[in-house]
């Protein structure tokens, strides 16, 4: 907790208070029989369960079915009892984590939870729903009351995400939670039919309809893992390209981090910066087609070698070519040598006719071969790397993209993350 910046810390105690406040509040009509308890302590354990199993998203946070047990509970018992269950489930799905228990994480996870649900208790009987056990079809209500708990687990989530990440809030939004999304939708009618299955069958109904649930979790998680090794497999595949040659050493990462900056900065929606992303890393792919002997060569080259190296935008973008994902976006591969004025290689494209993401590309690609040592010549400073970037925009760069890039530098100035990248740079060199 120590290290997050103070914005964090107030964003997590302001949630914290707040959650503390609705539970005294609403704990205080509770009304306790028999048949709350029980259902209380059988739910309790289920979602303890489920709470285990949870899914981890691309950059941060997890979802788990766990919602579905509480649409239920709140449902039977009311969001009182409700906030209770989730707080169990959350604290007692830590005894069987391997990972080392953050308390400041199960403590913001419960407060935030425990707001949702009150909310959306307040949401659903202010329209009409009714929490008792023999009243399912208060459908409008239910659908209100899933909505409004929607919106703030997810609000919630994506602001504590966004600034300990110290990325855009929509950023977050649209890489890890908007696949999220027909999950959680699906979840509250799952609730539903949980307590009615509760109410008419018994507990032994609730464990057999467990069954629809570990499979809806089982192929959401394949979905993500495949998603995540698709990343890890083009990370691996820029490494090994950078190891080719010992004075572009993580090259490809660095690019694609300028690339996201720079694409930041313009405003690009996030799922075209993912895009820009992954083909900031595989830029120089075609790399691999050039032997070691010539990458590696030291001094000055003849112009036949030269000619030789120029290919490489191509090779890269016919072999992207037939990985149906990448699609149009290859061009961004093929195009990232052109130049603005038009004389650029492989096509000579002028101005706009170069495609947006690889304007970006060509910009991060040359900073960094700028700022980093080459066998033909010493690295610039980063003032002297932003004043070749300023002298060449309209020439080598787009001119609104160079002045993009100069107010990353300008703006947040130090950026931290671009400091760092730099720093990562001087250090792979060493
Ligand atoms: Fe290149």
């Amino acid at each position: 907790m120590k290290r997050y910046p103070k914005a964090v810390k107030i964003y997590i105690c302001s949630i914290v208070g707040l959650a503390v406040l609705l539970l005294v509040l609403m704990s205080y009509n509770v009304q306790i029989d028999t048949a709350t308890v029980q259902g209380f302590l059988f739910f309790s354990a289920l979602a303890v369960a489920t709470e285990s199993l949870p899914v981890y998203l691309g950059r941060g946070g997890a979802v788990t079915v766990t919602v579905a047990l509480v649409y239920g509970s709140i449902i039977l018992f009311g969001p009182a009892v409700s906030m209770y269950i989730m707080i169990i489930a959350n604290v007692g799905s830590q005894f069987f984590s391997r990972e080392k228990i953050e308390w400041h994480k199960v403590i913001f996870n419960c407060a935030q939870y425990v707001i949702a649900i009150a909310i959306a208790g307040v949401v659903y009987k202010f329209t009409g729903g009714s929490f008792s056990s023999n009243n399912f079809f208060n459908i409008i209500p239910l659908l209100l009351a899933a909505l409004t708990f929607f919106t703030i687990n997810i609000t919630a989530i994506t602001f504590i995400l966004a600034l300990v990440q110290r990325v855009p809030p929509w950023g977050i939004w649209v890489t890890s939670i908007k696949w999220t999304i027909p999950n959680m939708l699906t979840l509250p009618v799952l609730g539903l039919i949980m307590a009615y299955v509760y109410v008419t069958i018994g507990p032994l109904g609730v464990f057999l309809f467990f069954a629809p649930l570990l499979l809806a979790r089982f192929i959401f998680k394949s979905y993500m893992d495949t998603r995540e090794l698709y990343v890890n497999t083009l990370e691996a595949l820029a490494s090994a390209l950078d190891a080719k040659d010992r004075y572009t050493r993580g090259h490809s990462d660095r690019v694609a981090k300028y690339a996201v900056e720079l694409a930041r900065q313009l405003k690009t929606p996030e799922d075209q910066v993912e895009v820009i992303q992954h083909m900031a890393l595989l830029h120089d792919i075609g790399k691999i087609g050039i032997s070691d002997e010539l990458l590696n060569r030291v001094g000055r080259l003849s112009d036949e070698e030269f000619d030789l190296i120029k290919l490489h935008p191509v090779i890269g973008a016919n072999i992207l070519r037939d990985l149906n994902y990448m699609g149009s976006y290859t061009e961004y591969v093929r195009y990232h040598h052109e130049k603005f004025d038009g004389s650029g290689y492989p096509d000579g494209l002028k101005g706009d006719d170069i495609p947006l993401g690889a304007r970006i590309i060509t910009l991060a690609d040359s900073f960094d071969a700028m700022t980093t040592d080459r066998s033909y010549r010493k690295k610039m400073t980063v003032e002297e790397a932003l004043d070749e970037v300023r002298r060449c925009a309209g020439s080598h760069f787009d001119p609104y993209l160079a002045r993009a890039f100069l107010e990353c530098w300008q703006e947040k100035a130090p950026v931290p993350q671009m400091a760092a990248y730099i720093e990562m740079a001087s250090l792979t060199e060493k």
